[in-house]
């Protein structure tokens, strides 16, 4: 464990947060206090619910899946440690595409578990074959596939789940915490696989990250396992709550979401008009760009020191050099960077953002 790196973020003030995929919009003042009064008629002293019916069952017709197959977390984040938990064995394989979510890596370590990494190919798409061959040679227990990919944007071709199940044997967790965003999702295989788990989370597109709350869903007798790793009493009464009401205001959350991807999109495109920038194409809210001009150390204390824009250096492998990766923020937040990368890369005053912003 002493050779491990523990999860954790540097997180200077700034006026434009772009460095943890977060929705750029607060949950909506109305919906905070529908939350605050569910919460204030619940008594405090009791201990929460295991696992509310009323919640599963409202999550089984959203997600379209069984109630008995949904586990709710604190956050997604729990479920991944759980699910890893029931499964690994010392020295058991997990194939994971790389670069992804690092907490994979550190879970399988912490579980006395192999980390075996299969590089994304050119442009960052998934290896399907790769990962295929890796799980057999290894006698994979467990395959990641995240996707969209965090930090590539990446998202998997429309048939590769099936396919990676065909052909091995190991439980594979579909970390899903960006397909709302876009990008195929699995979830339609649970009804034919029982080795599938798929991993949701509110904190992305539903905006609540600082109430942590995920899910798993799985078959009932893979999710009834995975229950067996989690603590009891996982999900507070306020983000019990708060999941109750973002289900209930489901529309309108979905209409948020499709506006990040507008802004995503319209991002994109300037984007691309940026000199001296490698852009990768993304399904996720946010997007990963390799620097050509400039290190991506630099580009971020410069984006940070005159611009107040926070966004990730993730440029601390080999696969990853001079790479960083952008959030979606609100339309404003994205024309500062268009403008502030415009004249980081051709020095003030000669940039045309004003054109380049069409
Ligand atoms: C791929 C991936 N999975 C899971 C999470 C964590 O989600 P949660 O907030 O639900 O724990 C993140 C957060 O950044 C992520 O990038």
């Amino acid at each position: 464990m002493r050779a491990q790196a523990a999860y954790t973020l540097a997180a200077p003030p700034a006026q434009r947060k772009l460095n943890q995929n977060e929705s750029p919009f607060d949950f909506p003042p109305e919906l905070k206090q529908e939350v605050l009064e569910r919460v204030a008629a619940r008594p405090w002293q009791r201990y929460p619910e295991f696992a509310p019916p009323e919640l599963l069952a409202r999550l089984a017709a959203h997600y379209g899946w069984v109630a008995d197959g949904i586990l709710v977390g604190n956050g997604s984040n729990e479920l991944i440690q759980s699910t890893l938990a029931v499964v690994l064995g010392a020295g058991d394989r997990v194939v994971a595409a790389a670069p992804t979510f690092s907490l994979y890596r550190l879970l399988t370590a912490v579980l006395g578990g192999r980390y075996v990494p299969v590089p994304l190919g050119s442009g960052f798409t998934f290896d399907v074959d790769g990962l295929i061959d890796a799980a057999r040679l290894e006698s994979a227990r467990v395959i990641v596939l995240n996707s969209p990919n965090n930090p590539t944007g990446s998202a998997l071709p429309e048939d590769a789940v099936e396919r990676i199940l065909s052909h091995t044997d190991a439980l594979v967790i579909c970390d899903e915490a960006y397909q709302d965003f876009g990008g195929p999702s699995a979830i339609p295989l649970l009804a034919r696989w029982s080795r599938l788990v798929v991993l949701r989370t509110f904190s992305k597109a539903l905006g609540l990250a600082g109430l942590r709350f995920g899910l798993a869903l799985a078959h009932p007798a893979v999710a009834r396992e995975i229950a067996k790793g989690k603590l009891p009493y996982n999900v507070n009464l306020m983000t019990l709550a708060a999941a109750r009401t973002a289900l209930d205001h489901a529309p309108l959350l979905a209409a948020r979401t499709r506006e990040i991807v507008e802004i995503r999109d319209r991002f994109l495109a300037r984007l691309r008009k940026v000199p001296g920038l490698t852009v990768f194409p993304t399904a996720a809210n946010f997007v990963l760009i390799r620097t050509v001009s400039l290190s991506a150390k630099d580009l971020c204390r410069r984006l940070l020191d005159d611009y107040g824009i926070l966004i990730r250096d993730v440029s601390d492998s080999a696969q990853l050099s001079e790479c960083v990766r952008i959030s979606i923020g609100t339309a404003e937040d994205m024309d500062a960077v268009i403008d502030a990368l415009h004249e980081i890369v051709l020095g003030p005053g000669q940039h045309q953002a004003a054109d380049l912003r069409r």
